[in-house]
């Protein structure tokens, strides 16, 4: 393990020497743990505070993507069916669950799976997905793998709550839990933020190194001996989510293309949404910060919007493509969120507003590094309904009437 000397420089190449405030105050084992915990952090994060805030801001040039739509898709059913059953059932597709952030939108302390979206009955988040992909699973009859990424916040509590719920029925020999990595918080100052005198406070690091944390995980080798082509990747707060779904499976292969991504027609021209197009030729997400009030009202010669569909992260990978890209550096993005810390008296604060930032990468510029991607367009009454925030919009209450819209009990 590296030396107090040692750790103070690496913090003072990074201007954080107050990690070492309490220093001499602490037992032997707090200070071994804080010069670890140091030695495992990677600052260099902390760089990209320095750098223009809007990292995006070197983009290429945008285009639209058109989709294959709700109609197209209806048209090509069968076949889209059955070529995505054919890949399920020869056992090339497996799920990942991204399920490592904090949502702390939500204010609820345990991990977002864990929320109980029922209201006279108990139906947690993690259960309704569960049930979703059991639909696919008995039509296709065979297991599909599920791999779920965790952060070291909600591991325990995540795997701890999936076996004493008797994993909801599914077979737990196709489940598999690996963890993501962390990083340093800071505040509006670029301090690194610390959550004891002993401890640096680190919080997941963006759902965009899933992969790389798979692969460290060991999970490539098992992915590579059972066969699996193809990974759809989706978030926890999707209650409607549908996963391994036949069609867009199918239809991803039939196209030839190399990537896949559901997507949602815009409600309105504003929504903050992120919509998949072509940046220098190749797919990309355009976030709708990043859109000109052009590109918003832009219209194609159907009248409709051209740049009309949005992202629900629900994408399809191929693992021979997610292996190439492995070594490629996503972007970092700066987040403004609520950071609980310990403030300069030594009291434990839990913010009712952000005061800081948080240094993620995001599995949407995975899309960007990929030769294609087919838009796969379905219907958001039937498939979106995000659990991001407690009340308003993309709510809990938002995400019951869907749920009940769609025939759930509650
Ligand atoms: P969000 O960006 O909505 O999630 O993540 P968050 O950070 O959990 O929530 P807020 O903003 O604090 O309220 C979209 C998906 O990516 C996962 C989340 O669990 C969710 O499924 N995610 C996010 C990770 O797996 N790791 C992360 O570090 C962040």
């Amino acid at each position: 393990m590296i030396t107090y000397d040692n750790a103070k420089n690496i913090l003072s190449n990074y201007g954080q020497e107050h990690v070492l405030k309490y220093y001499e105050s602490l037992s032997d084992t707090e200070k071994s743990d804080l010069l670890s915990q140091i030695e495992q952090t990677d600052f260099s994060v902390l760089d990209n505070l320095s750098k223009d805030k809007d990292i995006r801001a070197s983009r290429g040039e945008f285009a639209p993507l058109g989709a294959v739509t709700i109609n197209d898709i209806a048209a090509n059913k069968d076949r889209y069916e059955q070529v995505g059953l054919d890949a399920i059932k020869a056992g090339k597709t497996a799920a990942v669950l991204l399920a490592g952030g904090q949502g702390t939108r939500l204010g609820f302390d345990k991990p977002k799976g864990m929320f109980n979206i029922g209201v006279n009955r108990e139906l947690f988040i993690f259960e309704c997905l569960i049930n979703n992909l059991m639909d696919v699973v008995k039509k296709a009859g065979v297991w599909i793998p599920l791999y779920i990424m965790t952060s070291e916040k909600n591991h325990d509590d995540t795997v701890g709550f999936f076996k004493e719920k008797d994993f909801f029925g599914y077979d737990s020999g196709h489940v598999f839990f690996f963890m993501q990595d962390m990083a340093p918080s800071v505040d509006h100052s670029g301090k690194v933020y610390m959550e004891s005198p002993s401890r640096i406070s680190l919080s997941p690091n963006g759902n965009g190194g899933w992969f790389s944390s798979l692969v460290r995980a060991g999970l490539l080798e098992d992915i590579r001996r059972k066969g699996i082509e193809w990974l759809n990747i989706f978030a926890v707060d999707n209650v409607l989510q549908r996963i391994a779904d036949p069609l867009f499976i199918g239809a991803v292969i039939d196209s030839g293309m190399q990537s896949g991504s559901k997507v949602v027609a815009k409600s309105t021209p504003d929504e903050r949404v992120g919509v998949l197009c072509l940046e220098d030729g190749m797919p990309s997400i355009v976030e709708y910060y990043e859109m000109t009030d052009e590109m918003r009202s832009l219209r194609n010669e159907n009248g409709e919007l051209a740049y009309k569909f949005g992202v629900i992260l629900n994408y399809l990978f191929s693992v021979d493509k997610l292996v190439d890209i492995l070594d490629r550096k996503l972007p970092v993005h700066i987040v403004e969120k609520k950071i609980p810390h310990m403030d300069e008296n030594g009291i434990s604060v839990a913010p009712d507003k952000p005061n800081g930032y948080k240094f993620e990468n995001l599995v949407l510029d995975m899309v960007h590094m990929q030769d294609s991607c087919l838009a796969f367009e379905v219907d958001r009454s039937r498939e979106f309904a995000p659990v991001k925030n407690a009340s308003g919009v993309d709510s809990v209450d938002t995400a019951r009437e869907l749920l009940a819209q769609n025939g759930v009990t509650l």
